[in-house]
């Protein structure tokens, strides 16, 4: 019967007997999936995993130390940290398109992923010819990729999305039977940090999708501080579980008029997008106590001086997206 102590311990000995001597590299991206899988495949192979870390500098304020420091306390795994936090700044540079913001992001994602992989292979003395890579797929994933049958018989040579020849990788899935709250289960059972473990949805391309316009270390400063705000006031009126996310949108081409103290202000409006969900393919706005909209709205405008102005999304999904980009 399913505990989550069963689960562990199943996935240890299947890891060990698909990984063998092996080694193992696992892409960490802040969030849940990609961090359960590795704390499993850590507990199976220990070194023998490599985690890495590609800094894009698109997360939220303390997403990068939780995986950096938090994660690696917890779990005593591995980690190769790739700063890249300028190259994708380069990259992003002028870009206010939506979409082509996304390529950019996972054009380069792949680029500093393949090279941090033949990095820590190269370190890796003796590491051999056969090596695996970590991936957090989950069974909706399998059921919606229509591979939803004989799970025993994944494991044939794959090669990732766009990664070259002399990077095949063979996978591994230790997540491929479980469901998100049972992944999550078995995190809190793996000793890892609450705030990753309960991590709401976050995009892959970061807070680049949150900033309309283009984006700018500094503009990623604001709406950082901005969201770190309103997560701070969401968690503190205990609401992150009624919220399936909330987005924090930088209108950074969009200036008003206000007034503070004495002088005027001519700053920018960031949106609060509380909704609630199922499955993200259809939501509706969350409709959040006014005092907590009140406290939000208060220290943001007091906390960031380039925003002077707080509005809430009102709209359902459809015809609104979750994300403004
Ligand atoms: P939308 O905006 O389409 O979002 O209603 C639905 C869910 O998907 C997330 N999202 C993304 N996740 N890469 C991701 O990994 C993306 O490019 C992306 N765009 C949206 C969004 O946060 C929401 O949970």
């Amino acid at each position: 019967d399913w505990t989550t102590g069963n689960v562990i311990e199943e996935q240890v000995a299947r890891i060990r007997a698909q990984v063998g001597d092996g080694k193992v590299i696992c892409a960490l991206s802040g969030g849940v999936d990609s961090a359960v899988a590795g704390a499993l495949v850590q507990r199976a192979v220990g070194d023998q995993l490599t985690c890495v870390f590609v800094d894009h500098g698109l997360l939220r304020a303390g997403e990068a130390e939780q995986v950096e420091k938090d994660f690696v306390a917890a779990t005593g795994v591995k980690l190769h940290v790739v700063d890249a936090v300028q190259r994708f700044a380069d990259a992003l540079d002028g870009v206010s398109d939506p979409e082509q913001k996304r390529k950019i992001i996972g054009r380069e994602f792949i680029r500093v992923f393949e090279q941090a992989a033949r990095d820590v292979v190269a370190e890796e003395p003796g590491s051999g010819e056969v090596r695996f890579l970590v991936q957090g797929t989950l069974y909706p994933d399998v059921v919606e990729s229509g591979g939803g049958t004989g799970a025993a018989t994944i494991k044939s040579h794959h090669n990732v999305g766009g990664l070259p020849d002399d990077l095949a990788f063979e996978l591994v899935e230790p997540l491929r039977a479980l469901f998100k709250d049972e992944v999550r289960a078995v995190g809190v059972q793996l000793g890892l940090p609450e705030a990753m473990v309960h991590r709401q949805p976050f995009p892959g391309p970061g807070l680049a999708i949150r900033i309309v316009g283009a984006v700018t270390p500094q503009r990623l400063e604001v709406l950082r501080a901005a969201d770190a705000i309103a997560r701070a006031e969401l968690t503190a009126a205990g609401l992150d579980r009624d919220i399936w996310q909330c987005p924090v949108v930088l209108l950074a081409d969009v200036r008003s008029v206000g007034v503070q103290g004495d002088g005027r202000t001519y700053g920018h409006p960031v949106v609060l997008r509380p909704v609630s969900s199922e499955d993200a393919m259809t939501a509706d706005w969350t409709r959040l106590p006014y005092d907590v909209l009140a406290r939000i709205s208060t220290r943001i405008t007091n906390e960031v001086p380039e925003v002077n102005r707080v509005v809430l999304d009102v709209t359902s999904k459809p015809p609104g997206t979750i994300e403004w980009e």
